[in-house]
């Protein structure tokens, strides 16, 4: 489609690199159907392959989506078997088209403590399988906590350091970005969150310092490609500024 420049009213020439949500309100959204909480993460697939659809037609190259928090494994014990399941599950029955669609798969998070070995076998699977794609990165944080990220970032440049491999008064920002858990991976410009919800959430603590936030009341189960469209298009309203002026 040579020429086109805008899609959806949004301006494919300043698409943000890197989209990070927050896929908040299941519970919220199966309760007001007097349904289980957990059929509200069911329903929530439907919310995130049509975002991921969006992705795809407005040329998104970075999406990282929460699913599973070091905070999540506190819920009741039926609800963490059910995220676990279903998450396989997901990986199992959609990964063959998600590779099919370019999409590279991958992980972020602590692979080992709570999480069953059957779930990380089929984490390390997708991410094998989709390795070489490059038209859409989806990253699931997954078991993933802002805080344990740089808690397990600092142990290793503590054990670098013991071991003399590195040097401590060399340590800077840009050394501590090589310890986190995906170093290649860019910094989020837009962090969506639905549910009306006003918080962070130990979500991506050290890579979100200069995002822009976007809230919405939708709860996620109900989010589409549209609600992704309106967070960009609002999105490309902001005057992004790092610290500095803008002059004119
Ligand atoms: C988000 O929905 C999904 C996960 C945290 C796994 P919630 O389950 O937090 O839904 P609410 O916030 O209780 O409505
Ligand atoms: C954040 O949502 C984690 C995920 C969406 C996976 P939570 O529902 O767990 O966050 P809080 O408890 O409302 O802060
Ligand atoms: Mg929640």
């Amino acid at each position: 489609m040579h020429g086109v420049t805008e899609r959806h009213g949004i301006e494919l020439n300043r698409i943000p690199n890197h989209v990070a949500i927050v896929m908040d309100g299941n519970g919220r959204w199966a309760q007001r159907r007097g349904l289980k909480r957990t059929e509200g993460h069911a329903a929530g697939e439907e919310a995130l392959f049509d975002t991921v659809e969006g992705a795809l037609e407005i040329g998104l190259p970075w999406m990282t989506v929460y699913a599973f928090s070091t905070e999540n494994w506190r819920r009741p014990l039926d609800e963490v078997r059910f995220l676990m399941n279903f998450n396989e599950r997901l990986l199992l029955t959609r990964r063959d088209e998600l590779h099919g669609k370019g999409v590279r798969v991958r992980f972020m998070g602590r692979r080992g403590g709570r999480v069953p070995a059957r779930v990380r076998r089929r984490i390390e699977e997708t991410e094998e399988l989709t390795a070489g794609n490059r038209r859409l990165t989806l990253t699931f944080a997954f078991n993933y906590g802002g805080r344990a990220e740089l808690a397990d970032g600092v142990r290793r440049i503590a054990e670098d350091a013991a071991a003399r491999r590195i040097d401590p008064a060399k340590v800077d920002e840009k050394m501590i970005r090589r310890y986190l858990y995906r170093p290649d991976m860019p910094d989020p410009d837009l962090m969506v969150r639905t549910s009306g919800e006003f918080r962070i959430s130990n979500y991506l603590l050290w890579e979100i310092a200069y995002s822009e936030l976007y809230f919405t009341e939708v709860l996620w189960p109900d989010f589409r490609r549209e609600d992704l469209f309106d967070a960009v298009r609002d999105f490309q309203k902001r005057d992004r500024r790092f610290g500095t002026i803008d002059e004119r």
